[in-house]
């Protein structure tokens, strides 16, 4: 039987927002199905869960978001066509995204915010722990950060945010943490705000969209007042976890890119193509041209 803090199998991906940051490209395709090189950003969202031991994915989604279902399903036109003209390679990178994990989505038919979004997800994750991850967030690492963030909620039985220091002038981009160092890279948090003026924040620990939370969070989110922007925060939903459970915030080691943001976007693409064995001589002589 699943407990509070057991073992952490499932993961919840908010996926319904509008993507209005990225128009024109968002217009007719779902944000999180533009590619970094030839990976739509979700499926890398996926991998990392699917690498930290998640075996179910709850995807929040919105209308108009169907191609993100689409993308974890078979596609049996194009994988037998590839069968049959003898490319069984191809055919295998698409049926392996199929294959990457159980997908069950639930409709947010009313964009009220992050917090509001993780609620939804309650009925598929019932009494257990769950990770959150958002999907402007890629973050590469060796150890991906949701397994570093799972590692550290089965050892201390409690809840964890990863955290990355930023510099004061972007701490009001993000959720801010504030308590007490256990160690070097663990804090025992008291205090969360919601994209503060940086003469507010509690320190420039910012949590860049990974969470490992108890199933606790869903009282705490159903009586979480609007916030900023009058949307339900999941930042407020945790101010009220940590006076209720123990909340941890984690420094995590990893790179992370804000793929919501254009330069972010470039930065990403560049580093991922970078990686890749058959794409990197060429990047860097394309990247050589333009620079001159
Ligand atoms: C959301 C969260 C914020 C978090 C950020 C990470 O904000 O509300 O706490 O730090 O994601 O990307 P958004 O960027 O969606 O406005």
């Amino acid at each position: 039987m699943a407990s509070t803090f057991g073992r952490v199998r499932k993961a919840v991906i908010p996926a319904a927002g509008l993507g209005t940051r990225f128009l024109p490209a968002t217009k007719a395709v779902p944000k999180e199905m533009i590619p970094i090189v030839d990976i739509p950003m979700i499926q890398l969202i996926v991998e990392e869960a699917v690498r930290a031991g998640i075996e179910d994915i709850v995807l929040i989604t919105a209308r108009h978001k169907e191609a993100i279902e689409n993308h974890f399903d078979y596609n049996y036109e194009v994988e037998d066509t590839l069968e049959k003209k003898g490319k069984a390679d191809l055919a295998e990178v698409s049926k392996a995204v199929g294959k990457m994990c159980n997908l069950i989505s639930i409709r947010q038919k009313n964009p009220m915010g992050l917090g509001h979004a993780v609620l939804c997800a309650e009925p598929v994750i019932g009494n257990e722990p769950f990770a959150v991850l958002l999907g402007d967030d890629l973050i590469d690492s060796t150890v991906p950060c949701t397994k570093q963030l799972v590692e550290i909620f089965e050892e201390q039985k409690a809840s964890v945010v990863g955290v990355m220091e930023v510099p004061a002038d972007e701490v009001s981009k993000y959720g801010i943490v504030g308590g007490k160092m256990l160690t070097p890279r663990l804090m025992d948090i008291k205090q969360l705000v919601e994209k503060p003026a940086p003469q507010a924040a509690p320190s420039r620990f910012a949590i860049p969209g990974r969470y490992v939370l108890s199933p606790t969070i869903f009282q705490c989110l159903k009586e979480t007042k609007p916030g900023k922007g009058g949307e339900i925060q999941l930042t407020d939903g945790l101010q009220l976890l940590a006076e209720r459970e123990r909340l941890l915030a984690y420094q995590f080691s990893g790179t992370r890119y804000d793929t919501g943001d254009r330069l972010g976007f470039i930065d990403a693409t560049i580093a991922y193509a970078l990686k890749r064995a058959d794409l990197a001589p060429g990047v860097k002589e394309i990247l050589k041209k333009h620079l001159g």
